[in-house]
Formats: C-alpha cells, structure tokens, sequence
C-alpha cells in the first residue's frame, strides 16, 4: 500500500495504477462496514484507492469536528493487504486559501439529513466531487447506511456528467443489529445497550409492513412509540418515504425507506432500512 498527502502525489500514483479503479472514500477510525466497501471495490477493480478525510465542511458549528475519533495506525493496518493506494489529504491540502466553489443538490437535501444538518450535504458534495475529480475513478463504493448521502452523491454524479459508476452496498450491523459506525465508540455501556433501539424500531417496521400495512403515518407512530420506550433515547426524526426523493408517504404502495436519526445521550446516531 503507498499513501499519498498531496493532490500532486496521489495524481502520480494514480498514473501508474492498472484500470479499472474502485475508490472507497471514507472519514477513517475504520470498521468491518468500511472493510466491506473495500473488499467489492478490490473484487470488482484491478486497483483500490481508499481516501481517509475528516472532512471539516460537512460538520455544522456544533457537531463533532473536532472530536471525531482518529487512528491512522490502527485504519491503515486494516487496509494493508487490500488496499494500491491510501490518501491522506490534509484540511488545508483540500481547502487552500481563498477555495469556494461548492457543490449543492437542491430537493433532496432538504429533508431529513440536511433539514437537521443544514450545510452538511453541500460539504459531502463537494469534497466527494474533489475525490472523484482528482482519484479519477471508475467505480466509487458507498454504504447504504447512509441511505442519503448515496442519492446525494448519485444524483452529483448524474448531474455533472461524471464518468463514474456509484455503487450502494448494504449496511453491516453488530451480532445484536446496531449498525456499525465510527461514532459508536462515543457511547457507555449502558447507552451501547440502549441503541439498539434503532435498530429494534426498523425490525418492527418490517414485521409490520410484511404483515400488511401500507398506512406510513401509523408505521411512523409506532416506530416512535417504540424508540420513546427507551429512557435514553431522543428522537430527531422517524420517516416512511420515497427511496428516491425522499418526500414522506401517505400510502406505502412502492418500496419505501424507513429512517430515523436518534439521540442517544450526546451521540446522535443513524440508520435505515427499506421496506419492500
Ligand atoms: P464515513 O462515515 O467514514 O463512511 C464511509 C463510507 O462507509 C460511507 O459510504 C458509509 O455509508 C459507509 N458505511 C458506514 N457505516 C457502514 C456500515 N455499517 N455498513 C456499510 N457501510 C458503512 O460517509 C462518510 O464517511 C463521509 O460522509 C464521506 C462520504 C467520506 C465524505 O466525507
């Protein structure tokens, strides 16, 4: 594996790297759902390159910028024998003096995600545009648990005519069904057992919808009433909606996306699921 910290030294690389190239851009402190994204692009590509960037613009003034959990050792042992090329940018390396050109997808990024984080997909856009712009893919491998981030990207990627294929691969969970996630090193014991609310409210979306309900607003109360059982647990929001525009359903007559973004105690965790 060779790694690069500048746009010059991973344009170079990438000239020597044999095509078809995957790319797996992520934010590091690595898990088995990352891996996953690395091992289709390994199989699919005769090249891998892998960005870690903690990436400043998609953290709103409050969030966690600054703590995100960080460790490049540990990340790139984990990447060694699957990964050509590791980048390594730096904020300043990303974003020079003076940069401002900033890609925005309207619609879709007004709900959900981007109605609770307001600028956080004009700062996924944009850098994932500069990493396919200078890694120059040929395939980019997202995870679906971050169900619309992927639509973000796809739709950019529609839309500017890049000559990429993006690639959307299922979320991989703990044995006890919490999505994996850098950010689930922030909880306590007690909170670790707690979050398994998320993933309790999809299931019983699913049971519900197998077992014939198509009206989104009572899944939606349910879910709710689900997660509020659990003493410490906050919701932010609990949707039923269009996989691809994202506006929420009355009437779930085509396969919908059941989402939802809860507090636990100060970390702020994600999932999904769609309901066929
Ligand atoms: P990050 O949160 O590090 O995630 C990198 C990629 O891993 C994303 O495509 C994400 O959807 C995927 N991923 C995360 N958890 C997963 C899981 N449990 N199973 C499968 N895939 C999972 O998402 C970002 O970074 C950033 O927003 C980024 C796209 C890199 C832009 O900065």
């Amino acid at each position: 594996m060779k790694t690069a910290r500048t746009v010059a030294e991973m344009r170079a690389l990438r000239g020597q790297l044999a095509g078809p190239v995957g790319f797996v851009p992520t934010m590091g402190f690595l898990h088995q759902g990352h891996l996953s994204l690395v091992d289709r692009a390994r199989a699919e590509n005769a090249s891998v390159v892998v960005s870690i960037f903690v990436n400043p613009t998609q953290f709103g003034p409050r969030e966690d910028y600054q703590t995100y959990p960080r460790d490049l050792q540990r990340d790139m042992a984990m990447l060694e024998s699957s990964t050509d090329v590791l980048f390594l940018p730096d904020a300043p390396e990303m974003y020079p003096p003076g940069f401002n050109t900033w890609v925005e997808v309207a619609g879709i990024t007004d709900r959900l995600e981007g109605a609770s984080r307001p600028g956080h997909f004009r700062g996924v856009a944009t850098v994932v545009a500069k990493l396919f712009n200078i890694v120059q893919p040929h395939r980019a491998y997202f995870g679906q648990k971050d169900a619309q981030q992927l639509a973000v990207i796809k739709k950019v990627v529609s839309d500017l005519n890049m000559p990429l294929e993006v690639i959307g691969l299922p979320t991989l969970r703990e044995p006890d069904g919490l999505a994996m996630s850098s950010r689930n090193t922030y909880l306590n014991p007690e909170q670790r057992r707690a979050a398994t609310v998320l993933y309790r409210a999809l299931e019983m979306a699913r049971q519900s919808r197998r077992s014939g309900e198509r009206d989104a607003s009572r899944l939606r109360a349910g879910m709710l009433a689900l997660v509020q059982q659990e003493p410490q647990a906050r919701v932010d929001y609990v949707s039923i909606a269009d996989p691809n525009t994202l506006e929420e359903l009355e009437e779930i007559d085509r396969p919908a996306l059941a989402s939802m973004a809860v507090w636990i105690g100060t970390t702020r965790l994600i999932d999904n699921t769609v309901l066929e």
